[in-house]
C-alpha cells in the first residue's frame, strides 16, 4: 500500500471514535496489504465492533467477491458508518460464541476468513470460545488478531491463549507480537508470515506510521519463534534488538532452516524445555 492510500485510510478510521491505534493500524494495514500480494483471499470478520473504527480499516482491504462481517454484543455503531462500509459488509448483533446461529449462513464462513480481529469483551472464557471458533472458520493461509495480547487490564487473555494453543487441538502459531496484538496463523503458513516479518514489515510499518521501527526475536523453538515488532529506542543502531548476541535468530525466519543450519550437536537445545 502506497503511503498515500495509507494515509487516506488512517484519516477515514479518525472520523470514528474507537479504540484502535494508528500504529495497529499500521500494522494490520501492511499485514493485508501483503496477503493482496501474496494472492491470499476470503472474507473478514471481526468480533468487537464499537463505532466501526478498525471495520473501517478492514473494509479498505476488502476485494471481489469478499465480504467483511462484523458482530458486537452492542449496537454502537451509526447507521451512517454502516452504510459507508457499503454491502459487502453484515452486522450481525449478538455474542461471538453464538456467531454459528447468529450468521444466516455459517456454513458460508467455515475455512473462509483470511483475517479475524477480536477485540470484543477480552473475558477468559470468552477469548477461549472465540479461539474455538476461528479454528472453523480461519482458512488455511488466514491470519488471527488478538487484541490487548500484552495490555495487563486484560491478563486473563495471555493464560486463555496460551492454554488454549497448548492444551487443545490446534494447528495456531504466534508469528508476531506488538505492545498492542498477538498475530497468529496456521503452522503451515509460519514460514511465509515470519518472513514477510523478518525482510518487509519493519521498513513498511515505519513508512506508515512515520517512526522507525524494530523486532526482537531472542529465542527461537520449534514450539514458539515470533517477532516482537515496536518502535525503535533512541539509543538503538540496529533494527534487530540485540543482533550482536542474537543475530542468529534474525537469518532465518524458520525455525526448521535453522536446524539444517546449525552443526547436529547443537540441535537438541532447539526441542529441550
Ligand atoms: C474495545 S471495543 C471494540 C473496539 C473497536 N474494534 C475499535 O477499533 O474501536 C469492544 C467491543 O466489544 C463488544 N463486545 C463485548 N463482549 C462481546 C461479545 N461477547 N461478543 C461480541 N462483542 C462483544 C462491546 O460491545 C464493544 O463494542
Amino acid at each position: 500500500m502506497s503511503t498515500e492510500s495509507f494515509k487516506a485510510i488512517l484519516e477515514k478510521t479518525q472520523r470514528v471514535e474507537g479504540m484502535t491505534t494508528p500504529f495497529s493500524i499500521a500494522v494490520i494495514d501492511a499485514l493485508l496489504s501483503f496477503q493482496k500480494k501474496q494472492k491470499i483471499t476470503g472474507h473478514i470478520l471481526e468480533f468487537g465492533v464499537y463505532k466501526g473504527k478498525s471495520a473501517i480499516l478492514l473494509r479498505e482491504h476488502l476485494g471481489i467477491n469478499e465480504s467483511l462481517v462484523l458482530v458486537d454484543i452492542e449496537k454502537y455503531i451509526d447507521d451512517s458508518t454502516l452504510q459507508l462500509l457499503g454491502p459487502e459488509t453484515k452486522f450481525i448483533l449478538g455474542a461471538s460464541k453464538d456467531l454459528k446461529i447468529s450468521a444466516i449462513n455459517f456454513e458460508s464462513l467455515i475455512k473462509k476468513i483470511r483475517f479475524l480481529h477480536i477485540d470484543s469483551s477480552h473475558a477468559y472464557r470468552t477469548t477461549i470460545d472465540e479461539l474455538r471458533l476461528t479454528e472453523s472458520v480461519l482458512s488455511p493461509d488466514g491470519i488471527l488478531c488478538m487484541d490487548d495480547f500484552t495490555n495487563l487490564n486484560y491478563s486473563q487473555i495471555l493464560p486463555a491463549l496460551y492454554k488454549y494453543l497448548y492444551t487443545e487441538k490446534t494447528d495456531l502459531t504466534v508469528f508476531l507480537v506488538t505492545n498492542e496484538k498477538a498475530y497468529l496463523c496456521r503452522r503451515a503458513y509460519f514460514d511465509l508470515y515470519a518472513n514477510y516479518v523478518l525482510r518487509e514489515i519493519v521498513a513498511e510499518v515505519a513508512q506508515s506510521a512515520h517512526q522507525p521501527m524494530a523486532i526482537a526475536r531472542t529465542d527461537m523453538d520449534i514450539e514458539y519463534a515470533a517477532f516482537y515488532l515496536r518502535p525503535k529506542l533512541e539509543d538503538e543502531s540496529s533494527e534487530f534488538y540485540g543482533k550482536n548476541i542474537y543475530g542468529d535468530m534474525y537469518i532465518n525466519a524458520s525455525p526448521r532452516d535453522m536446524l539444517f543450519a546449525i552443526p547436529r550437536k547443537f540441535k537438541w537445545r532447539l526441542f529441550s524445555s
